[in-house]
């Protein structure tokens, strides 16, 4: 899938992929972290047992890999070829059966080949990129059965480091919308969804989400640069002990929320 939809009210252009493939760290080194506690939240609102799970955006995904490795059935759509084949190699050990990896536009799938085939639809850094996120879960819902869960997170860019990303690197800033809890949850109760667990900031403050690192070097003398390392790790250490775990709005990495299709 070569060309991009028009009008879909995306913020990035695929070519900006390329760079967050070949070096994810740049951004999110301690992605690894996330994995067990957004499973965690799935398994306190899914039935226990056998599940088919979908990422959008899945490129590259360490979450379809630790739903394989569960023994679930994965699938996911992620227009970016080398990422796509890049999750199905990652894939190959553990899945119990054949990924349905699809590289394609989201705004392009035909979305009526795998209607209400999986039981939880999910999403990491994804929704943050498009103006009309509302627009996406519509889509997918057609792929979910009644009853089926919908995991959505994001980066939260209100985040204390997003100001830095603002600062030093605008025209990645340029690619994110700053949703806030209350307009994730409007964009999934639009969309046909019930709120299952509401839209809250979520995660120990980590000094890497969203801070980008190669740009402030860039633009920093090594003492300054290595000042605002050494304070946000200063910071970071208390931080992570005394602030709770969620609802810390400059504070808390991700925002995410649960939904339910009726
Ligand atoms: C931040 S990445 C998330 C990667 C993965 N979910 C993870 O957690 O490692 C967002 C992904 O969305 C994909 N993407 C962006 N716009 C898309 C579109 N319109 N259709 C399909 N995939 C898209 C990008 O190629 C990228 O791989």
């Amino acid at each position: 899938m070569e060309q991009e939809v028009a009008g879909t009210g995306a913020v990035s252009k695929k070519s900006t992929w390329d760079a967050y493939h070949r070096d994810k760290t740049q951004i999110q080194p301690n992605l690894k972290v996330y994995i067990d506690r957004f499973m965690n939240l799935l398994d306190q609102h899914r039935q226990p047992g056998p599940c088919r799970i979908f990422e959008l955006g899945c490129g590259g995904s360490q979450f379809l890999k630790a739903s394989a490795r569960r023994g679930w059935t994965v699938g996911g759509i992620d227009y970016h070829q080398e990422s796509i084949d890049k999750t199905r190699k990652s894939l190959a050990a553990s899945a119990p059966t054949e990924p349905e990896l699809y590289c394609d536009d989201i705004f392009a799938f035909d979305w009526k080949s795998i209607e209400e085939s999986f039981d939880v639809i999910c999403s990491f850094g994804f929704l943050e990129h498009f103006k009309d996120a509302e627009k996406i879960i519509k889509l997918a819902n057609v792929a979910l059965k009644p009853g089926g869960l919908v995991l959505s997170q994001i980066p939260n860019l209100h985040l204390l480091n997003a100001g830095l990303m603002k600062k030093y690197d605008p025209e990645l800033w340029s690619q994110h919308v700053p949703y806030d809890k209350k307009e994730f949850d409007h964009i999934h109760e639009a969309a046909g969804l019930e709120i299952l667990m509401a839209a809250e900031y979520r995660g120990k403050y980590d000094k890497h989400m969203l801070t980008p690192w190669a740009a402030i070097r860039n633009q920093m003398s090594s003492f300054r640069y290595n000042l605002l390392n050494y304070s946000m790790s200063a910071f970071g250490r208390p931080a992570r002990v005394l602030l709770p775990a969620k609802g810390m709005k400059r504070f808390s990495p991700s925002v995410v929320g649960i939904y339910r299709k009726p």
